[in-house]
Order: structure tokens, then sequence, then C-alpha cells
């Protein structure tokens, strides 16, 4: 009979989503015959995880493969994290990306500082982010901080000396998001590691959103487009004709990759192999939701074998009935967040030396 730390042992290794594709990570550990890129990993010592341009595509690999290796176990460790301290500092909602790094650091004995809103800050009497950068350079090791507003990151590193994780600003950026999504689709096609994916493996990808006032949908657009050779074409669904905004213009115009944008999905997505949707724009200090018209549901006609990434929280746009299907890509892309994230925290914290057999 097990005993109760066994059993706890069993469930966390067995943890996944509960509806929708499973995904194996030991695929994308076989697909490079075990090889990691430690060099990649320890080029992000010390460093703040700001905005998706930071990263290459090496360099994604790099960081999924090794969270790869931590959900499945077949790497030792002993403590990882211990002694380091993160702080969470949350200005705004969050289900999914505060507490996964939160688990991801306590899952590894790292211990967290956690703000889930920033009204118990001094900010409810008017201090500044650049004195609160200043106060948590003796509270923690690193800052995890998701604001409102798209400028806060110059804010508070203004007096912030540790490493800065930016987890969502305004309508910037949101890069582990991105980093998640990722780990999503070569966990799916691992053959999309490589610049040289047989043609009939690459993606077509549609991303229904406004990539210039949701971050999300921003980042994922910026990282998907370094895939040359396995995104063989990107399609952007958005009501309005401009949807990029001007920090994508010249990645996007750069980009070999063809890009065109409808505002009709239903003319597009019996041709897409990946649907990426997402719903919450920001604008200023207010939210919108999509349009309704861009719902995704079973009778939207996407190929049987397409699949969808969500960041989640969802609204009208996607529909539960896609929840038991093997469309759903969105509740695994979802589970896969812990991994990343220790992939980076034990990365930017220094402690790659505490991973066995890496
Ligand atoms: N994906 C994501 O950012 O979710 P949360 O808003 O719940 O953190």
């Amino acid at each position: 009979m097990k005993n109760a730390q066994q059993v706890a042992v069993a469930l966390t290794e067995n943890a996944t989503n509960s509806k929708g594709r499973r995904l194996d990570p030991q695929r994308l550990i076989d697909f490079t015959d075990g090889k990691l890129d430690r060099e990649a990993l320890e080029a992000l010592a010390g460093q703040s995880i700001l905005h998706p341009r930071q990263f290459d595509r090496r360099t994604v690999v790099a960081i999924a493969q090794f969270a790869a290796r931590l959900e499945t176990r077949v790497v030792e460790f002993d403590k990882p994290l211990d002694g380091k301290i993160a702080i969470t500092a949350f200005f705004e909602a969050s289900t999914r990306t505060r507490l996964s790094f939160e688990s991801a650091m306590m899952r590894l004995d790292g211990k967290v500082l956690s703000v889930p809103d920033g009204q118990v800050t001094g900010i409810a009497k008017g201090e500044t982010l650049a004195d609160i950068g200043e106060m948590f350079n003796t509270y923690g090791d690193v800052v995890i901080m998701r604001h409102p507003d798209t400028n806060c990151l110059d804010e508070i590193q203004k007096n912030l000396q540790r490493p800065l994780i930016n987890a969502g600003n305004g309508s910037g950026h949101h890069p582990t998001q991105a980093l998640i999504d990722w780990y999503a689709l070569l966990k799916w096609r691992p053959e999309l590691c490589s610049p040289d994916c047989p043609p009939d493996r690459r993606i077509h990808l549609g991303i229904i959103g406004t990539p210039g006032s949701m971050r999300a949908v921003k980042s994922f657009f910026r990282l998907s487009l370094m895939f040359t050779g396995a995104v063989s074409k990107i399609t952007l669904v958005s009501e309005m004709a401009d949807p990029v905004g001007l920090d994508l213009t010249g990645p996007m115009e750069e980009s070999p990759i063809p890009i065109e944008i409808t505002n009709d999905v239903q003319d597009v997505i019996s041709q897409l192999d990946v649907v990426y949707v997402n719903s919450i724009a920001f604008l200023g200090d207010s939210y919108r939701n999509l349009d309704g018209r861009y719902k995704l549901e079973m009778a939207s006609g996407m190929k049987p074998e397409a699949v969808v990434l969500h960041p989640l929280a969802r609204n009208d746009e996607l529909s539960e009935d896609l929840d038991e299907t093997q469309h759903n890509l969105y509740f695994a892309q979802a589970a896969g967040a812990v991994f990343i994230r220790q992939a980076v925290l034990v990365s930017v914290l220094q402690r790659l030396d505490r991973i066995k057999d890496l």
C-alpha cells in the first residue's frame, strides 16, 4: 500500500488536463535525440524577460525541451530553487499566470511573496511603481509583474535591480504565455522545431483576434514569425483593417512567412491547421471582447485534425462544445504552463547546475 507521500507524488506526476487532447512531452525529447541546448538556457541567467523579441527560435526550442524534461521527470533534481524567493506582483486580475508561476516556484522548493491585487500595496495610498521596485530589491530574487499600464516595465525598472518577468503589461506583451503556446505546439508536432519541417507537417496558422491590442495574441504572433520552414502561412482574422500595430509591422514585413489579413473567418477556417483565438482587447484602462461573429464552435467547419489554442480566460468566442473534442489543445496548453515557467525560473535564477543529467 502506498503511503501518503507516495500518493502525493503519483497525483502530481499524473496531473494533466481533464478534457481535450493530452500531450506527451517525451515525443519532444525524443525528436532531438535527447540533446538539450544548455548554452541557450545559460544565456538567460540573471536576465529580465520583458518582450518576445529577446528570444530566437533556438531559445524557444531549448526552453520547451527543458520544460519537457521537467514535465516527464526524466531529470532528477533536489530542491533546485531552495533559498530563492519570487515576488508575484499582480496589479491586474489573473488565474493562470500568477498561480502557475507560484506553483512552479513551490514545486521546485522556492518560496513566493504574492501580491494578488495592487490595492493591498502602497499603490492604494499613491505610492509609485518606481518606489515599489526599490523595496523589491531586498524582498525577493525575481519579480513577476502584471499591470494594466503598458509603460509599467520602465517605471518599476527605474529602481528595480532584480530580474523582472513581464506577466502582461496592458496591451504590450506576455512573453512567457507565448512560450507556453509554442510548448503546446512543439509537443503536439515536434517536427515544428526544425526549419526543415517536412512540407506535409507544416502548419497554416490562423489567429483570430487583434495583435495590436491583445497582448497574448501579439506575443504569440511575434514568436510564430520565428518559425520559418514550420509555419507555412499565417492568416490574421480581425474586425479591424489594420490589426497588427506598430510594434509588429517591421517583424511582419521582414518575415518570409506569407501573411494575409481577413475579416471573414468562414473564408479561411476550413484551411487552418491551428486556430489561435483570444477575446480580450485592452483599450487604455478598459477591456473589450471580440466581435460575436468570431465565435468558434463545432459547427464552424474546422478540419477534423485542426487544433485550437486559447490563452484563456474565454468568453463567448470559444464554445464549450469543443472541450471534449480533439480540437481542444487549449487545456493541454494551460497545463504546460507550470513546466515552462519552471524552465524559465531555473534558468533566470541560475540554478541549472542543480538539475542532474541535463
Ligand atoms: N493566460 C493568461 O494570462 O491567463 P490569466 O489572465 O488567468 O493569467
